[in-house]
């Protein structure tokens, strides 16, 4: 159920002069490739979310929030001037309401929404698996699906999504998460085949990083320096990490790259360590 839609600042209103920075224009705009419009940030109130929408803000692009507390989504928005909608994606058969507000071409979209549900097999209900299913890989699918008409009016956007190092690399007890991350992959590449070449598509996929979302696995430092130390660079992840990257697959610089399923991982997902 929608509860409330931040309010545009002034500058925002429809028909306003968009306030592109020269910044964030010039040089690319040469290429063809100038940044317009708005980025949309589902789970923009998150580690990972709000690590990339401060670096998304610094760098000059225009934000709109979504995730579901607007308390958090009211402070983040007012801190870097974006506008916000709060919406449950698990809730809803379509988010177009999440985006009403949002009346200008949309140049990217970040949809940093996940679930972590660690059972085995034989205890995990229909309810779980749909659950991770629905809020991972449908409500990506609805993301796009409802920015849609808005990303292709920008004519050249850029989609981020979020796998996990549990789809490439099997472990126990993740048969929910790995189902539904699975899906962000093949969702990942369908849409980066059907949207080109207006619409690039990438997904990151990372190991454990310290956020709200993985802070029942680490609230024993214990098992934090385990899990740490399974990773063949022997740290976890932190937020700016995993947003590092994110910010750069959104960015013009990344205009040649569509389609990928990236890593970042600590090389857990790939190399076998030193043990
Ligand atoms: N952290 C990790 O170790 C890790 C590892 C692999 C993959 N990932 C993936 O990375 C992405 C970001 O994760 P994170 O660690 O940054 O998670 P996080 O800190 O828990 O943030 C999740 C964000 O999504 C929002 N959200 C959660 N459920 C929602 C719902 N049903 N409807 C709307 N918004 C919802 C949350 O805000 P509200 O609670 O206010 O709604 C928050 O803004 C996710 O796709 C996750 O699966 C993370």
């Amino acid at each position: 159920m929608w509860r409330n839609m931040g309010r545009p600042a002034p500058d925002r209103q429809a028909g306003a002069e968009p306030a592109l920075s020269a910044f964030r224009t010039e040089g690319v705009a040469a290429k063809g490739l100038a940044i317009m419009g708005v980025t949309i940030i589902f789970g923009a109130t998150g580690g990972i979310g709000s690590a990339l929408a401060r670096r998304l803000a610094a760098a000059g692009r225009r934000l709109h929030l979504v995730a579901r507390d607007p308390e958090r989504l009211g402070a983040l928005a007012a801190e870097l001037d974006a506008t916000w909608a709060s919406c449950d994606v698990g809730k809803e058969d379509r988010l177009d309401a999440a985006l009403a507000q949002v009346q200008e071409p949309v140049d990217g979209l970040v949809y940093a929404v996940g679930t972590i549900n660690l059972k085995p097999l034989a205890r995990l209900t229909v309810d779980e698996m749909l659950e991770a299913y629905r809020v991972n890989a449908t409500g990506a699918a609805l993301a796009v699906q409802a920015a849609l008409p808005r990303l292709k009016e920008a004519g050249n956007a850029s989609v981020l999504l979020f796998s996990s190092v549990a789809v490439g690399q099997g472990f126990p007890n993740h048969a929910a998460i790995s189902m539904a991350k699975g899906a962000v992959e093949g969702l990942t590449r369908a849409l980066a085949a059907e949207l080109a070449p207006a619409i690039r598509v990438n997904c990151v996929a990372p190991s454990l990083t310290r956020t709200a979302l993985a802070a029942p696995l680490l609230a024993n430092e214990q098992m934090a320096r385990s899990i740490a130390a399974l990773h063949p660079l022997q740290r976890l992840g932190e937020p700016e990490d995993v947003a590092a990257l994110g910010a750069f697959l959104m960015s013009p610089e990344a205009g040649w790259i569509t389609g990928q399923i990236v890593g970042v991982d600590g090389g857990r997902g790939t190399l076998r360590g030193k043990s």
